[in-house]
């Protein structure tokens, strides 16, 4: 399977790809490819005929700080796992193919939905996002997107982006792969010590602990809250960046008592790993 590093390889491979009348489907990752990455390409091989798969760390989307550079890169691992699924390519372009020199354009979601949970902690995060994404749907033009409930909000930003733009893409959005102990996997994973892999279950066990109390009928968005936060804090090698509560899926607030879809997220903060994990709880 090839790895097409331009787009215009990438460009002539779909043009015939469309031609011969194929669908095309389209995982955005930045590679480091893990199981979680694997069910979307399975989902966008069961209902596509052309799967792309695109790697791309993309530097729009971390801050000065952040781990641009530590990012962990293996193309001919992705490349493989790609393979063995059933993708028909990978787009594996450089930056300076997505960002070349001049280019100044960007794309934004506006309103709260950027600002709130990771847009806080990371105010240029989705900016980065937006704009790579729209520039792979430009060049891919893809039938279907796979994203997932991993990264929520990103998923809702993804679908006002689309939306807003016009865009002919119809997004699916899949659900959180786990390791056997619930952790959600993530290819920042590897950046856990070992006492901290252990350290990092108090996020998938403090959002089942949420659940477990609104399925008890608790419905005080503070109480629930509260219950995270104590759970986090609790966590020596753990620091809480945040906790929050939204109805589900538009993200919107909700009242001070729970009802309907809610969206439960959390981040927290290793010595070099941020991680994110979520639920969405029903209630009725
Ligand atoms: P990346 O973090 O590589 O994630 C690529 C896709 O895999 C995202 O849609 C993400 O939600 C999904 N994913 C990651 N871990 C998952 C898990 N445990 N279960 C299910 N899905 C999981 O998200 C990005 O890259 C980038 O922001 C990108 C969209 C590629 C734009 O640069």
């Amino acid at each position: 399977m090839p790895v097409y590093q331009t787009v215009k390889e990438m460009t002539g491979a779909l043009a015939a790809a469309r031609r011969g009348g194929l669908s095309i489907g389209l995982v955005p990752t930045m590679g480091a490819l893990h199981e979680g990455h694997a069910s979307l390409i399975r989902a966008a091989c069961a209902e596509n005929d052309y799967v792309v798969v695109s790697v791309f760390v993309n530097p729009t989307q971390f801050a000065p700080a952040e781990d641009l550079s530590a990012y962990p890169r293996d193309l001919e691992k992705d490349r493989r796992l790609a393979e063995a699924i059933g993708a028909r390519a990978v787009f594996a372009p450089s930056v300076e193919e997505m960002y070349p020199e001049g280019d100044s354009t960007w794309v934004e979601v506006g309103g709260r939905l950027t600002g709130l949970l990771c847009g806080r902690s990371r105010p240029t995060h989705f900016r980065g996002v937006t704009t790579v994404m729209t520039k792979f749907f430009n060049i891919i033009r893809p039938d279907r997107t796979y994203f997932g409930q991993k990264d929520g909000q990103q998923a809702q930003v993804m679908r006002r982006l689309l939306t807003d733009l016009f865009l002919p893409v119809e997004l699916k959005i899949l659900p959180i792969v786990r390791e056997k102990d619930d952790l959600a996997l993530s290819s920042r994973n590897i950046y856990l010590s070992e006492d901290e892999r252990r350290a990092a279950l108090v996020l998938s066990r403090s959002l089942k602990e949420a659940r477990g109390r609104l399925e008890n009928g608790e419905r005080s968005r503070a109480a629930i809250l509260d219950g995270l936060k104590n759970a986090v804090q609790s966590e020596p090698l753990a620091v809480l960046d945040y906790a929050e509560i939204y109805n589900f899926p538009d993200l919107g607030e909700t009242g001070a008592e729970l009802s309907g879809q809610v969206f439960i997220g959390l981040a927290v903060k290793f010595s070099r790993a941020r991680l994110i994990d979520n639920i969405v709880v029903d209630l009725g």
